[in-house]
């Protein structure tokens, strides 16, 4: 993702904005993202790559999401659908695993 690309579509909080908050307030854990603009408070779509993204930060690498915003937004509206995140999609964002499958809680 770029860093003006948004993680939170419900609450259009971009990357950079994320990567600011973890770099600046360096959360002890990954629920607190929620206090950067309300990220992950909204559909719960985003949760497991803000979650992702913290745990990025806490290992010293640069937080980041390899996918396009193209298919992440497209990925979203399948959850919205279905209630379930498309394995493949998460997978392609780098993020490992889904624990929050079909998760609606805050990151
Ligand atoms: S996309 Fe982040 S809560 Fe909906």
């Amino acid at each position: 993702m770029h860093p003006d690309d948004q993680v939170c579509l419900c609450f259009r909080v971009t990357l950079r904005k994320i990567r600011t908050y973890l770099r600046t307030e360096d959360p002890p854990v990954a629920t607190l993202v929620s206090e950067c603009l309300g990220a992950g408070t909204g559909c719960g779509w985003c949760v497991p790559f803000l979650k992702h993204l913290h745990a990025e930060h806490q290992a010293g690498r640069t937080p980041d999401l390899k996918i396009s915003p193209q298919r992440y937004a497209e990925a979203r509206t399948g959850f919205h659908a279905s209630g379930e995140r498309d394995p493949d999609a998460v997978r392609d964002a780098g993020v490992e695993s889904d624990p929050e499958s079909p998760g609606t809680d805050t990151p």
